[in-house]
């Protein structure tokens, strides 16, 4: 099977505050990847790990320092720019930032039928558009006439959804989609894109920091710490049974009683988010519960344990997937 999008090595660097104090911030460290089509793949890990500014690369929103980004191996008929605009969609954390307030909701959904050509009349626009709103459990007659405010946050967030469909993406990118939603009906868009995936045979990016539905959704995980990968397979198997200390530690720190509330304070902070970048060693060395000498001067290899990789020098005698590789 081809990958529907593979990144290599993709590494974004910032440079923060003035000129004279700049601080350097490897946001996105020599990550690689890859997802096939039909199969959902999450980018799990706290604020501040890379998360966005991977999607943002893929997106070609943000321009990569260095690294490759592959899409549709092989397909010479797409065009990048094509790809951008019609393979790869994205919905993003807050509906109610997608829509302008004073602007009706079928507004947008018209405007992205009229942009891509999609229909030759009003009405074959209205059938195409109910169409999608069926497909995130929603129909024209709902929508028609209406103003943002007239609906929920999931509803909205449906509708977002239902129009990055209009152009039959092959790739969706889910930046936090659910986590400005009501709890209640979080688990609705999850589903949704189990369907989308298994009935539309879409690939899912998402992001998150909700451990409970990356699970639940399965396929692949990677788990990223300050810019780094540091554990990544089947979503189930890293979830139930992590290997990385620090997958250990975000898995202990859901909330079980409240699952509206932030995780990653709980986790103790030993060092400043300045400190973790310029670690020459492994980026968790300062809060990791089996820290050894070796973790706060070598940046561990990532190794291949049972099928998931590990970037931690626990599992230093494992074959290196590198290696493997080459
Ligand atoms: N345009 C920018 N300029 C400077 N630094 C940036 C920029 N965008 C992101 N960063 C920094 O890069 C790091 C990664 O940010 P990013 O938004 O990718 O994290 P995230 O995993 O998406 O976090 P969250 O879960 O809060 O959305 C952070 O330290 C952030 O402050
Ligand atoms: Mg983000």
């Amino acid at each position: 099977m081809q990958p529907i999008l593979e990144v290599r090595n993709l590494t974004k660097v910032f440079h923060r505050g003035s000129l004279l104090a700049r601080d350097r911030i490897v946001a996105v460290d020599s990550v690689s990847f890859a997802m096939q089509r039909g199969e959902v793949f999450t980018l799990a890990g706290e604020s501040g790990c890379g998360k966005t500014t991977t999607a943002r690369m893929i997106l070609g929103f943000e321009q990569p320092t260095s690294g490759e980004i592959i899409y549709e191996k092989n397909q010479e008929r797409w065009h990048p720019k094509i790809w951008f605009s019609q393979r790869i969609q994205a919905v993003f954390q807050n509906p109610f930032e997608t829509f302008n307030p004073l602007r009706k909701v079928e507004g947008y959904l018209f405007e992205t039928v009229r942009n891509y050509g999609l229909a030759r009349s009003r009405a074959e626009a209205v059938e195409l558009i109910n169409a999608k709103l069926e497909a995130v459990g929603l129909n024209y007659g709902e929508v028609e006439g209406r103003y943002p405010s007239e609906f929920s946050g999931g509803q909205l967030q449906r509708i977002s959804i239902a129009r990055s469909l209009l152009v039959d993406p092959a790739l969706l990118i889910a930046d936090e989609p659910v986590s400005m939603v009501d709890a209640s009906i979080r688990m609705s868009i999850v589903n949704l894109f189990r369907r989308l995936r298994d009935e539309l045979n879409m690939g899912i990016l998402y992001i998150t920091h909700d451990l409970a539905t990356a699970y639940y959704l399965g396929g692949q995980i990677a788990v990223m710490f300050r810019g780094n990968i540091m554990e990544m397979g089947p979503a189930q198997e890293v979830l139930i049974n992590p290997r990385h200390p620090y997958t250990q530690l975000l898995r202990e720190s859901i909330p079980e009683a409240d699952p509206d509330r932030k995780w990653q304070g709980r986790i103790s902070i030993a060092e400043t988010e300045q400190e973790e970048y310029l670690r020459t060693g492994c980026k968790f060395a300062g809060r990791c519960p089996q820290v050894m000498d070796i973790c706060k001067k070598q940046v561990p290899d990532l190794v291949d344990v049972e099928g998931v990789q590990v970037k931690c020098h626990l599992y230093a005698e494992q074959k290196s997937v590198r290696e493997e590789v080459s």
